[in-house]
């Protein structure tokens, strides 16, 4: 074999192995952008998923307008925590000077479940970042369109009592 053979065949066997590099990247690249796309259509999708399943109600089922929680003391001021309002999720909130605030737990966005993140960041949707005052459930940042729907909070005989507004006591059916 002669130099020039040998040098033709080095160069060959450096083209194939960049060849090589480039579809191994090519596929590297293609796997990661499916994964994004996957990741992406996921994200967009599951809000819209919860907002459609959430809002299916059950003929003949009986409507809570009202839950009992407990006692007052098992939510110190500045926390707050989730409940199931009968099939809804519902959060409830204590401010540091002890007032109660209750609130539907649907994001006015697409539907997520809202949480009580903590003092600072008050009412937080994981979904899109919206965020909600604790205090008034006004829609502060993100995209959540309008407030939280309230409930209202009333503390019978020490005991935190959430109803639907405009359920007046005597009418209550409190569920535990
Ligand atoms: S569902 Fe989008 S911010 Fe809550």
């Amino acid at each position: 074999m002669s130099s020039d053979d040998l040098a033709q065949h080095d160069a060959l066997q450096a083209d194939d192995k960049l060849m090589a590099q480039v579809v191994s990247r090519r596929t590297f690249l293609k796997a990661t952008l499916g994964l994004f796309a996957a990741g992406w259509v996921s994200m967009m999708v599951y809000p819209f998923f919860r907002y459609l399943t959430s809002s299916v109600k059950l003929s003949g089922a009986e409507e809570v307008t009202s839950v009992s929680l407990g006692g007052a003391e098992t939510l110190a001021p500045g926390t707050g925590k989730n409940f199931q309002f009968g099939s809804k999720p519902a959060l409830i909130v204590r401010d540091t000077d002890g007032t109660f605030h209750a609130y539907d737990a649907m994001c006015t966005h697409l539907g997520c479940t809202v949480q009580f993140k903590d003092a600072k960041d008050g009412i937080w949707c994981a979904c899109h970042g919206g965020k909600y005052d604790p205090s008034t459930g006004k829609n502060i940042a993100g995209p959540p369109p309008k407030p939280l729907a309230k409930l209202d909070v009333a503390v019978v005989e020490g005991n935190i009592i959430v109803s639907k507004p405009g359920v007046t006591l005597s009418n209550k059916a409190v569920e535990s």
